[in-house]
């Protein structure tokens, strides 16, 4: 789901290579983005826009005067709401348009109103490609900031050769990526991340638990999922819905969470240890629930499993660090004791920081001790600077 929460106006004009779009649309809509479709009057001549309207589950809007959505203003509404605007195919008519800035019909009119990135993916017999006043227009538009497709080489409706064919669905989504700035710098990468706050069992009905809500460790998940890397999420209990498209192996105790750790790690390329996990457990569990009756009650506390002490193997180790005071001096004993490549420290006590909060404000201390402080960002920002680091130290 890369392009969960984007927009996307695709906008279909009156070429061959039109029914292509539908292809286009299904995909930009499974991978998650919403689709506004445009059609031109000749597109829709070639493709309809029920077929436009079924595969996004959006209104298509073709007439600018007969509005098809809730948005009052639709060109403005559009233009704005757009992360992107790809069209394809474009024609050469409708490049000529867009390049002469003509807002006669809808299309036009949205990409005349918009700020935001517009692609065009041409398609059309090969000398109307080459024709100088299509190139005149290309390069008009790539100056004003559109980027291109380049159309391929290869057979065209019309029987004939050339360089005019639509460029492929995955090359034009792999395109809008790129504009979004959506990375998959991490394809083909195994990622562990543990998450949540361990519950050490005193008795049936109570726990030592801590504080960790999970939230820094799923968006570590999700931010590596986005990057396109396969994720095994270890969480210990978290408020938080299990995020999709990544591996959950739900655990309890610092016990639990070190078997499973030790068994997802084997495969994996890093692992990311976001968990709160407790450092003391109860000696013994009572069986049965502890009476209140009793005047006092002495728990005997025990040091619970060192995970990274067995966890053993060539991959990357990533740890956290929730100081309440020294915070850096006291990281970076961590980073050194438990052979960690990185650690990310942060203060506990400051306020947007640290637990259950949806922003954090770290540190990230790598093996050489050089320290790089961050400023306050959300946790999914942090993930993000954490997953740049990670790569880096990749082979
Ligand atoms: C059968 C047929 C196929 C066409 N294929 C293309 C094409 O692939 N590329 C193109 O630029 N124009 C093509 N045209 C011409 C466009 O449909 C025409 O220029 C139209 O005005 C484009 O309108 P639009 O840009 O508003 O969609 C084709 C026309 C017909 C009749």
């Amino acid at each position: 789901m890369m392009l969960k929460g984007k927009t996307v106006v695709l906008g279909i004009t009156g070429g061959i290579a039109a029914y292509k779009a539908a292809d286009l649309a299904s995909k930009l809509t499974q991978a998650g983005a919403r689709v506004e479709t445009v059609m031109t009057e000749s597109a829709m001549k070639f493709i309809t826009p029920l077929t436009l309207r079924n595969i996004t589950g959006r209104p298509v809007v073709t007439d600018m005067f007969e509005p098809a959505s809730e948005y009052s203003e639709e060109h403005v509404a559009l233009a704005e709401a757009a992360d992107v605007i790809i069209v394809a195919p474009a024609t050469a008519n409708t490049i000529a348009r867009l390049a002469g800035g003509i807002a006669d019909n809808m299309l036009g009119t949205v990409v005349l109103a918009t700020e935001k990135p517009v692609i065009i993916a041409p398609a059309m017999n090969d000398v109307m490609y080459r024709n100088t006043v299509t190139q005149e227009n290309v390069a008009r538009l790539k100056a004003r900031g559109f980027t291109f497709i380049e159309p391929e080489y290869g057979r065209l409706a019309s029987g004939k050769t050339g360089k005019g064919r639509l460029a492929e669905t995955s090359k034009i989504i792999e395109t809008i990526e790129k504009v979004l700035g959506i990375k998959t710098d991490l394809e083909g990468k195994r990622i562990v991340v543990t998450a949540g706050g361990t519950q050490e069992p005193i008795d049936p009905v109570r726990h030592i638990g801590n504080r960790s809500s999970g939230r820094m460790g799923y968006a570590l998940a999700e931010a590596a999922r986005d990057r396109g890397a396969a994720v095994t999420l270890i969480t210990a209990p978290a408020t938080l819905p299990a995020p999709g498209g990544v591996e959950v192996i739900k655990v309890k105790t610092a016990a639990e969470m070190k078997k499973a750790v030790v068994a997802a790690v084997k495969k994996a390329d890093a692992l990311i240890m976001a968990a709160g996990v407790a450092d003391f457990m109860p000696k013994t569990a009572a069986r049965s629930k502890i009476k209140k009756e009793s005047a006092a009650l002495n728990i005997e506390l025990v040091k619970t499993p060192d995970i990274l002490s067995e966890v053993k193997g060539d991959f990357i180790r990533v740890g956290f660090a929730a100081e309440s005071e020294n915070v850096v001096a006291n990281a970076k004993k961590k980073l050194l004791a438990k052979h960690l490549d990185l650690i990310v420290a942060n203060d506990i006590t400051a306020a947007d920081s640290g637990f259950d909060v949806a922003t954090n404000r770290v540190t990230l201390i790598d093996r050489t001790g050089k320290e790089e402080g961050l400023p306050l960002m959300s946790k999914r920002e942090v993930a993000e600077k954490i997953l740049d680091r990670v790569k880096g130290m990749m082979k």
